[in-house]
């Protein structure tokens, strides 16, 4: 009864999806990884639905964080990869990821209030907190049995320091070695001990592709211009100093840049990066982190910025080739890890409100690029691209896409 519900590899793909993956296959062995990724990727509506079983059906996906799961019989509702999903503290005290599909016939099953158990809105089918059945009016005999081998489909499930990742594929490897590069970054901010403020979600998605999104993060060459008032105070180019990169490994899941400040312990404040930042400095952090920013990507979903206040966070969800939802201190609201001193301090509110000022200030220099990068994708003129030595981000980006695309080409042969 427990089948994966993550679609089976399907041995034929549509013509759009099969040229653009040949496409990529000569990226690779011609070009070097140094042209952008072909338009259509942007653009097909078929090859956003490949990603979706393919890339985001098979990475290791941040949904939230422990924090939104404190006790026994809390739960949220999330969405991987297309698939409605339950995220539940049980009865038994952990974390559990389960698919919100009702075995019964189907039916999407949201979060309980608070107390209750997880209901069928459709025939009143229940299960507990970990997904066991627990009744199913009117099916009479049946129902003991049922109790016994009917469960919602659990998900595969990770904790990062608090943060926690689903992933449909059953045979995933574990995410954890992947991120070990942003390991020694942790242990400053643990320390201290950091309390998550998630983020809301964009209420209507974002009009450009997922990868945009990501790629507008990472770029370290735009903010420079794009950012002119609002990022100078942590630039990618600096007297003596400046952007650092990180070497890439296969497997690798932290694509990372590094910024120097200007002065040690800024950070973000109501007209943007800046030297008195809003959420004050953590004290048991390096003198290396509280004079820098660390911008890391974790492909596909996810963006971290580590400062010397905060860990800031994005959360991206992708609905369309062309919608993608997002939640953070640029676009929404939160998304923070902070100190519990931090979140004490009497004028907190004000402070989370500057810091979304700062961020949204930054945000609205980016919304217009990236309708642009959006919109020329479309255009005959397009060219393939020249990468600079500030975009090797971008390029290790393209070499995770890559391999994510060629690793799911591969195994339909
Ligand atoms: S579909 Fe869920 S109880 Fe019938
Ligand atoms: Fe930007």
């Amino acid at each position: 009864m427990d089948q994966p519900i993550v679609s089976p590899r399907t041995k034929t793909r549509s013509p759009v999806v099969q040229q653009l993956l040949a496409e990529v296959a000569r990226m690779d062995f011609a070009d070097g990884y140094t042209r952008m990724m072909p338009a259509g990727c942007y653009t097909e509506p078929e090859f956003f639905a490949f990603e979706q079983a393919e890339v985001f059906s098979r990475t290791w996906i941040c949904v939230g964080r422990v924090e939104q799961v404190a006790e026994r019989g809390d739960c949220f509702a999330w969405e991987v990869a297309g698939e409605p999903i339950l995220i539940t503290r049980g009865e038994d005290g952990e974390v559990h990821a389960l698919s919100a599909i009702c075995r019964h016939r189907g039916e999407i099953i949201p979060c309980p209030e608070k107390g209750r158990a997880l209901r069928c809105p459709l025939h009143f089918w229940t299960y507990d907190m970990q997904g066991r059945l627990s009744g199913a009016p009117r099916m009479g005999d049946a129902v003991a049995k049922l109790r016994q081998t009917v469960r919602l489909t659990a998900l595969r499930i990770e904790l990062w320091h608090g943060f926690i990742f689903v992933n449909l594929d059953p045979e995933a490897a574990p995410l954890g070695p992947s991120l070990a590069k942003l390991e020694p970054l942790w242990a400053g901010y643990e320390a201290t001990g950091v309390i998550a403020v998630p983020p809301a979600m964009s209420d209507t998605p974002l009009p450009w592709n997922w990868k945009v999104q990501v790629e507008n993060f990472t770029d370290a060459y735009h903010p420079e211009f794009v950012h002119h008032g609002t990022h100078d105070f942590a630039p990618s180019i600096m007297t003596g100093d400046g952007v650092r990169f990180t070497d890439m490994t296969p497997g690798d899941n932290a694509i990372v840049r590094s910024v120097p400040m200007k002065t040690p312990d800024g950070g973000m404040m109501n007209d943007g990066w800046g030297p008195d930042a809003a959420f004050p400095a953590i004290p048991t952090l390096t003198p290396e982190q509280r004079s820098r920013v660390t911008f890391a990507m974790l492909p596909p979903g996810m963006t971290m910025m580590f400062a010397p206040g905060t860990i800031a966070y994005t959360l991206i969800r992708p609905a369309g080739v062309t919608a993608t939802y997002a939640g953070s201190d640029r676009v929404t609201y939160g998304g923070w890890l902070l100190p519990k001193s931090t979140i004490d301090l009497p004028d907190f509110r004000d402070r989370c409100a500057a810091v979304r000022e700062g961020g949204g200030k930054i945000w609205a220099q980016d919304v217009p690029v990236n309708l642009g990068m959006q919109a020329a994708k479309n255009s005959r003129y397009l060219p393939e691209g020249i990468y600079g030595s500030l975009e090797t981000t971008l390029q290790q980006f393209n070499v995770w896409l890559i391999e994510a695309y060629q690793r799911a080409d591969k195994a339909t042969r």
